[in-house]
């Protein structure tokens, strides 16, 4: 199997994020993941899948953890590549965002009141299932995710991913994660994966 490689981050730092805090988060925590799943899948390769059990097993461990070093890898990498932007949207996304929510600011307000309720990410996901988009909430990595949906956009609200620059002033952290908002971004996923064509069908 092809080792997975980390996905170097586009900026140094950002307006209201430093260097230091998304190099920790970047270089330390995600590509520790990343490190993770390389070892995890080597591991299941070799497993004894005959002693296989619920309440533990070597092979359904490493089978949990993958499902969670995955995700944190792909919500880390969506999260870091949707920034750098000027948090100010347009075409598709703004158009979505305006429908679903009413306005601009009302989405703003939900991501963050979401962003405070949550113990890890918030995902501004287009659900398939319906054709519309939500703020759905999930607790950690694997826990709370919601199948068949699009992530548009990805916001971490672990404590890793402002403490050094915030200490316990998260909605601060979430004011400044929106204006550094890249929405080009949601518009390159949603172009991506025909989501327009996809709304007016359901
Ligand atoms: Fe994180």
């Amino acid at each position: 199997m092809q080792e997975l490689q980390v996905k170097p981050l586009k900026y140094e730092a950002l307006n209201g994020l430093s260097s230091t805090q998304l190099k920790e988060h970047h270089d330390v925590l995600y590509a520790g993941y990343v490190k993770k799943l390389n070892e995890i899948r080597a591991k299941l390769a070799a497993a004894d899948k005959s002693e296989a059990n619920a309440s533990y097993s070597l092979y359904g461990e490493l089978k949990r953890e993958e499902t969670f070093t995955a995700n944190g890898i792909r919500l880390h990498e969506a999260y870091f590549d949707n920034m750098g932007g000027d948090g100010i949207p347009d075409g598709a996304i703004q158009a979505m965002i305006n429908e679903d929510f009413g306005s601009l600011d009302a989405w703003k307000e939900d991501i963050t009141a979401a962003g405070i309720a949550a113990r890890g990410w918030v995902i501004t996901a287009f659900d398939l299932t319906d054709g519309h988009v939500y703020n759905y909430l999930c607790d950690t990595h694997n826990l709370g995710c919601i199948w068949n949906c699009v992530p548009l956009i990805v916001l971490d609200v672990y404590e890793h991913a402002y403490f050094i620059d915030y200490a316990t002033a998260r909605k601060k952290y979430i004011e400044v994660f929106l204006q550094n908002l890249d929405f080009t971004i949601a518009n390159e996923a949603i172009a991506r994966n025909n989501l327009i064509r996809l709304r007016t069908r359901v």
